[in-house]
């Protein structure tokens, strides 16, 4: 049997005709370029998240790199952001002329530990970009309690956490400004790249809209960049927006099933969900020591599966001139060789999710002898 571990395919065909009509309108419209479907989706997004203000652009990262040059980065500023994330939120940093700064993530939930915040707060500290990663928020509480302390500024980055919750309260809607991905493969995709910008703050708004569109149309008061969403993606995003909660609630059932399936498996850790948080499963995140061997099988077995990420941040070259040791981000280091993410997307079968839970079960029951007394 083989498991993809998204299947974008499937979710096509089941709004196909409305994806087929959103297209063809696009360019009956020859909207390409913003455009009254992205226009829509603007104020779509917004009214979903209660958010006053969306500026879409052309990818979740240019989102960051916009949000931080609104709020007037300047050279030599320093910006804390968790060290187990995807690239995109670290590297803006640089581009935006500041110095990364990471911070460990807590044991459970691979999320910025709000704990270790403060002791890497300088005089040149200006702002906190959290990740709500996998798709569980971080702890926003005593993020925002730590940021109003030391006036600083916090970037949401929600990438893969559209419609997750935080006692109750979407993410997105508790920092200065937040930014989403709508790659394909994101609980929200396009069909393409796409991304955005939500804030409550006019000035903000509107002054990343100018930006993110060379400066201003006809009349540049600045400098700006060219970040822009083609008439393509607002289309897809608005057919697939009413189904986003729908999709989101299936997303959870696979993950309720896998824990379910999974529960005592000794060797394994499933996704450990922080008090008060709703997660919406971007990924499905087990840790075990016997990662890789595990690994082996599954692909074995036709089971896709991914890491989600081969490292820790500070371990990559590209922050080699950080010179960062294990032991500055336990946490981060020690999960970098245990994680593995399991398929998971809204239309997995049952079958589907029932074949890779017992092939992770029968790794460990026919390798139990080998496995020896190592802990997960
Ligand atoms: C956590 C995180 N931040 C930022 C991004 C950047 O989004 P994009 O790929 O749309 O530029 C991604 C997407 O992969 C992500 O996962």
């Amino acid at each position: 049997m083989n498991i993809p571990f998204v299947d974008l395919h499937a979710q096509y065909l089941s709004i196909k005709p409305e994806i087929d009509a959103a297209i063809a309108d696009v360019i009956a419209q020859s909207a390409y370029i913003r455009g009254p479907h992205v226009d829509a989706f603007e104020k779509a997004w917004a009214a979903t998240l209660g958010m006053k203000h969306c500026i879409s652009c052309a990818n979740g990262t240019d989102a960051i790199y916009i949000a931080m040059r609104a709020l007037k980065i300047q050279p030599g500023d320093e910006v804390i952001t968790t060290a187990h994330t995807w690239i995109a939120t670290s590297e803006t940093i640089t581009q935006a002329g500041a110095r990364v700064v990471f911070c460990d993530t807590d044991e459970e939930t691979f999320t910025i530990d709000p704990a270790q915040i403060e002791r890497h707060i300088t005089s040149r500290t200006v702002g906190i970009i959290p990740v709500h990663l996998y798709g569980q928020p971080a702890d926003m509480d005593p993020i925002m309690a730590i940021a109003r302390k030391h006036k600083l500024w916090v970037i949401e980055d929600c990438a893969q956490a559209h419609l997750a919750r935080y006692k109750g309260k979407l993410v997105g809607t508790f920092g200065d400004v937040a930014t989403y991905s709508f790659y394909p493969g994101k609980n929200l995709g396009a069909y393409g790249d796409a991304g955005c910008a939500l804030t409550n703050d006019d000035a903000l708004a509107d002054w990343m809209a100018t930006f993110a569109r060379h400066g201003g149309k006809g009349d540049h008061v600045m400098e700006g960049i060219n970040s822009r969403m083609d008439g393509f993606q607002g289309a897809v995003l608005n057919v697939k927006l009413p189904h986003l909660s729908a999709w989101t609630k299936a997303r959870q059932h696979v993950a309720a099933k896998y824990d379910q399936l999974l529960q005592g498996l000794g060797e394994v850790l499933t996704p450990r969900v922080g008090p008060d948080r709703e997660h919406v499963y971007h990924l499905y995140v087990i840790r075990t020591g016997h990662r890789d061997a595990l690994r082996k099988h599954l692909t074995t077995a036709g089971v896709s599966t991914v890491l989600n990420y081969p490292r820790a941040l500070p371990f990559y070259p590209a922050y080699a001139y950080l010179k960062h040791s294990p032991k500055d981000f336990p946490v981060a280091y020690a999960n970098q060789s245990r994680i593995l993410s399991l398929p998971i997307y809204p239309e997995m079968p049952e079958q589907a999710i029932e074949y890779v839970a017992s092939q992770v079960e029968g790794f460990f029951d026919t390798s139990e002898s080998l496995l020896g007394a190592a802990a997960p």
